[in-house]
């Protein structure tokens, strides 16, 4: 595929915080290195990975939202276009919507039924029309199988599932091209969860992208069409889920298939050792230590990401 076909493209993204350790001396931590991932119209893309694999970062350097203290190199296009700090913040809540893994990105002092349409101009405006579009709010909120009243709610007055049943619907009230949703699932009710997903796949239909962040392997298999695997700030692998059918004989890394492995209908062999920290990543490959395919070349040099039948992957030794 060409560049601009992809509607959201991250090429090489890298994010670094500067700190200060004990002796007040300035360090950089180098937390997402060589992170790539292509998102089109009309799919759903999961990015799947551990606690700290980056997973946040990624949708927060998309959003233009990354902490005063990180620098980010790489580069991050939208349909073909490389987008600056300035970019992004146009783009923010208008083509590009994030569903934020916390409840605590709602605006405190703005009522529910406001922050819902706060991306097709909200509630406020006189009589008539005001009237006509909280009752769109209710609407969307009944979905979800909320009160019409939880309109009129500040979100303090919210519980945590609701909290995130009002996030999902300010996303996708939005008339948004890509959608990034951050753990939108946990604390959802199973049939909240099916609204939820139906909502993707209909989004996802009308051509728009969805990324949606979580780790949960089956959650990502049930609704993505493709799926990539994020360990220690970079990308692994990029797959269709048909790959991970059976034994995942068509995936490419060891760590994705020692992760289709490690679920509990595939047999529950878990992974041995652990993700390896910031701070303290190998020189080579980063799944060194765990992998085991490792030969003496996998710890000499950080693996390239490369092509591989029909999807993507960083291992020297895949064919
Ligand atoms: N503001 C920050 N300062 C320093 N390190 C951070 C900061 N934010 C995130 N990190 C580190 O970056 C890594 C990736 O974080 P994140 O993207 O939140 O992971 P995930 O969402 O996959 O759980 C983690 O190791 C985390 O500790
Ligand atoms: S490069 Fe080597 S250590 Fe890394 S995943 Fe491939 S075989 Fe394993
Ligand atoms: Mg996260």
């Amino acid at each position: 595929m060409k560049d601009e076909e992809y509607l959201l493209k991250v090429e090489n993204l890298g994010v670094s915080f500067s700190q200060y350790t004990q002796g007040l001396k300035k360090t950089r931590l180098q937390v997402i290195t060589d992170l790539c991932v292509e998102l089109r119209a009309g799919e759903i893309l999961a990015v799947v990975g551990s606690s700290g694999s980056g997973k946040s970062l990624l949708a927060h350097a998309v959003l233009g939202i990354l902490p005063e203290n990180a620098e980010e190199t790489g580069s991050i296009f939208f349909e073909g276009r490389k987008l600056s700090q300035r970019d992004k913040e146009a783009l923010r809540g208008k083509e590009i919507a994030l569903i934020p893994q916390s409840v605590n990105f709602l605006d405190p002092l703005q009522k529910v039924g406001d922050q819902i349409l706060s991306g097709t101009g909200g509630t406020s405006g006189p009589g008539q029309k005001r009237r006509r579009r909280t009752e769109q709010a209710e609407a969307l909120l009944a979905r979800y199988g909320l009160e019409p009243g939880v309109a009129r709610y500040f979100p303090h007055q919210l519980s945590g599932g609701m909290a995130r049943k009002v996030l999902l619907q300010t996303a996708l009230a939005a008339d948004c091209r890509a959608i990034i949703a951050d753990e939108p699932t946990p604390g959802l009710d199973p049939d909240s969860l099916a609204e939820v997903l139906r909502d993707f796949r209909a989004a996802a239909a009308e051509g728009r992208g969805i990324l949606m962040i979580t780790h949960d392997i089956n959650a990502a298999l049930q609704i993505a069409d493709r799926i990539a695997i994020f360990y220690a700030g970079t990308t692994f692998e990029i797959a269709a889920s048909s790959d991970f059918a059976g034994d995942g004989a068509a995936l490419r890394h060891p760590y994705t298939r020692a992760l289709l492995q490690a679920l509990p209908d595939r047999g529950f062999t878990p992974i041995p050792g652990s993700q390896p920290l910031p701070g303290e990543l190998p020189e080579g490959c980063l799944f060194c230590g765990r992998c085991p395919q490792q030969t003496e070349e996998c710890a000499g040099r950080r693996p390239m990401f490369r092509d591989l039948r029909g999807g993507k992957v960083r291992c020297i030794h895949a064919t």
